[in-house]
């Protein structure tokens, strides 16, 4: 099962990137425990739009790598760092070109984790890791209203143990894990307004109708059982890799 994301790419900004959150959760995570040093070079893997290659650039040399031309395409009013359209499973890049890789919500969607963890083993001397345990997960409300959303994300996502497992195996002797949880407070009409643009992945895997009965389902009980503000709340792994 994959996303399309030629469609999703002119959305996907609007709906996930806010640079606060990105700059003191995501990349402040995958600094430290990933231990990506300032002027050190990274590669940006599965870059996206390039929201972290971005703030990144800011104090590193960047190489932003994505399989989707269209997200590629979207970072390129992001400033000055390099891009390279590239598969994961077959990186574009020599042996030990980089200090390290950063990966943020990318594993879930290729095919071959283990293959993409040896491409960057000798692609980079460490990696750093975002991701969600989806054994453990829960997604609230979202579950109610989506009733097979957490079943396609437990196939989709990797369990942890088995990335720590390919990790060691691809070469990284050194394997830190870290849970953070994200909390945020967003007024509901922008939560409604996520979920209508799909801001999760998922929500365009799920059947048509599904989504459409389960987006109603919000309208009505997001501002029945939180008033104005919708607080959220995600718990998500960061693995940081040294070899
Ligand atoms: C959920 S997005 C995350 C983007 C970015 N890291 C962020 O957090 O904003 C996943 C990205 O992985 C890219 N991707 C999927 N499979 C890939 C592959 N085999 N090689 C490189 N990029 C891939 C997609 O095109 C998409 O841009």
């Amino acid at each position: 099962m994959s996303v399309d994301y030629s469609r999703l790419a002119a959305d996907y900004d609007a709906v996930r990137a806010n640079e606060v959150v990105d700059r003191t959760f995501w990349l402040a995570a995958v600094r430290e425990v990933g231990d990506v040093r300032p002027g050190e070079r990274v590669l940006d893997l599965g870059c996206g739009t390039g929201r972290f290659s971005r703030l990144l650039a800011e104090t590193n040399p960047v190489v932003a790598t994505d399989l989707s031309a269209d997200m590629l395409a979207a970072s390129k009013e992001k400033g000055d760092f390099a891009r390279v359209r590239g598969d994961a499973h077959r990186l574009p890049f020599r042996r030990n070109a980089f200090d390290a890789t950063i990966v943020i919500m990318v594993l879930h969607q290729i095919e071959d984790h283990a293959q993409v963890l040896e491409e960057i083993a000798r692609a980079s001397r460490k990696v750093a890791i975002a991701t969600t345990d989806m054994g453990s997960r829960e997604l609230g409300v979202l579950e109610e209203a989506f009733p097979s959303l957490l079943a396609i994300d437990r196939a989709r996502f990797p369990p942890v143990e088995r990335l720590v497992a390919a990790l060691r195996a691809a070469g990284f002797a050194s394997v830190r894990r870290e849970e953070r949880t994200l909390r945020r407070s967003l007024p509901v009409a922008d939560q409604i307004d996520r979920v209508r643009r799909k801001y999760i992945s998922t929500l365009d895997l799920i059947p048509r109708r599904e989504f459409e009965e389960g987006l109603r389902y919000l309208e009505a009980e997001l501002p029945r059982r939180y008033g104005d503000r919708y607080e959220a709340s995600g718990r998500f792994t960061f693995l940081g890799a040294a070899r």
